[in-house]
């Protein structure tokens, strides 16, 4: 069997593992290492877990894989596979045993989808295997009782509130998978921090938010990432994730953001993922006169103007290539000036 092995300076063989493979939170049934600067450090140990904090973080350091030593290349197999099967029998429970076939087939499209992300290339049939891939997970999220509840709230509040949210958190998750989130903890946070990321403007007064120029609107604008985060630690079952996802949504890259100044790595790499879906829809909801194929491009025009400056570099490249296979890379026309 062709394993792609690494040798390491004292002759022990690894074999990488794509970051997307792993399911956190789940007991090892082999040693990890990561591969830093030429050698093999072990990183957890066989009956460890692997937070899903620190799965995370790997794949926004764009760790693409960690490393199996080949002796034990077995045991972790066996363990990819119990989690798949472990997987599938937690699907079929609720759509029965005749419908095992449609529950493995899924299983087998995500793997495919994952397995994409050890590579760099990405073609137009993934693409639109994620847009499937997001509906699917969105199917499965909407009808949890918080997300009821928050929609409900801002639906009150403001239609056009409510569907910004919506779609905020839908492109938020297909940037999310474009950067290589597989794992279901993670693209819930991605989610529901989408979902929330305003949520402190039910609390201004329309009036006020109509007003953009007045300094009531300004303070307004630059507490709503704190007072909605601190709205929403009052929720019940929000995780840490969350929240920090609804702080720092408005940080940019190059540290002129707001409200804490953050830049670069600072920032959490799921809040800057908010960051850029919520620009691209708001690009999109404000030139509803132009035709759909118009707006998404403004939509990627703006993130590819504001790489390095709003956003991450190396997150917009990867998202931009996945939007443009999504939505169609669009032509622009050279004017007739
Ligand atoms: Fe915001």
């Amino acid at each position: 069997m062709g394993i792609e092995t690494i040798k390491s300076d004292d002759g022990r063989e690894f074999v990488p593992v794509p970051v997307g493979k792993m399911e956190p939170g789940v007991k090892l049934l082999s040693d990890i290492y990561l591969r830093v600067d030429g050698k093999f450090l072990k990183y957890k140990a066989k009956g460890d877990f692997l937070e899903a904090e620190k799965l995370d973080f790997f794949l926004f350091k764009d760790l693409r894989n960690i490393y199996i030593a080949l002796p034990e290349l077995q045991a972790f197999m066996n363990w990819l596979r119990d989690l798949r099967t472990g997987v599938i029998d937690e699907v079929v429970e609720e759509i029965g045993e005749e419908n095992r076939h449609l529950a493995e087939k899924r299983e087998a499209i995500k793997e495919k989808v994952y397995d994409t992300f050890s590579d760099v290339e990405m073609d137009s049939g993934v693409a639109e295997t994620l847009k499937e891939q997001v509906n699917e997970f969105i199917e499965e999220v909407k009808d949890l009782d918080i997300s009821k509840a928050v929609l409900a709230k801002l639906i009150k509040h403001n239609d056009t509130m409510a569907d910004h949210a919506l779609n905020t958190a839908n492109v938020a998750l297909f940037m999310g998978m474009i950067l290589g989130h597989g794992n279901k903890q993670v693209l819930e946070d991605i989610y529901f921090g989408a979902l929330f990321h305003d949520y402190a403007k039910t609390k201004i007064p329309s009036e006020v938010l109509l007003n953009k120029n007045s300094s009531k609107y300004n303070q307004m604008m630059q507490d709503h990432p704190k007072k909605g985060a601190s709205a929403v630690k009052r929720l019940e079952n929000i995780r840490g994730e969350v929240i920090k996802i609804i702080e720092q949504h408005h940080e940019n890259f190059n540290g002129n953001g707001y409200p804490r100044k953050l830049k670069g790595d600072e920032i959490f790499g799921l809040a800057m993922i908010v960051n850029m879906a919520n620009i691209f829809d708001n690009t999109v909801m404000e030139n509803q006169h132009k035709s759909k194929k118009d707006r998404y491009r403004m939509g990627i025009k703006v993130l590819e103007y504001d790489k390095g400056k709003q956003f991450d570099p190396d997150m917009v490249n990867r998202v931009l290539t996945g939007l443009k296979l999504a939505y169609g890379e669009f032509y622009i026309p050279p004017s007739d000036s």
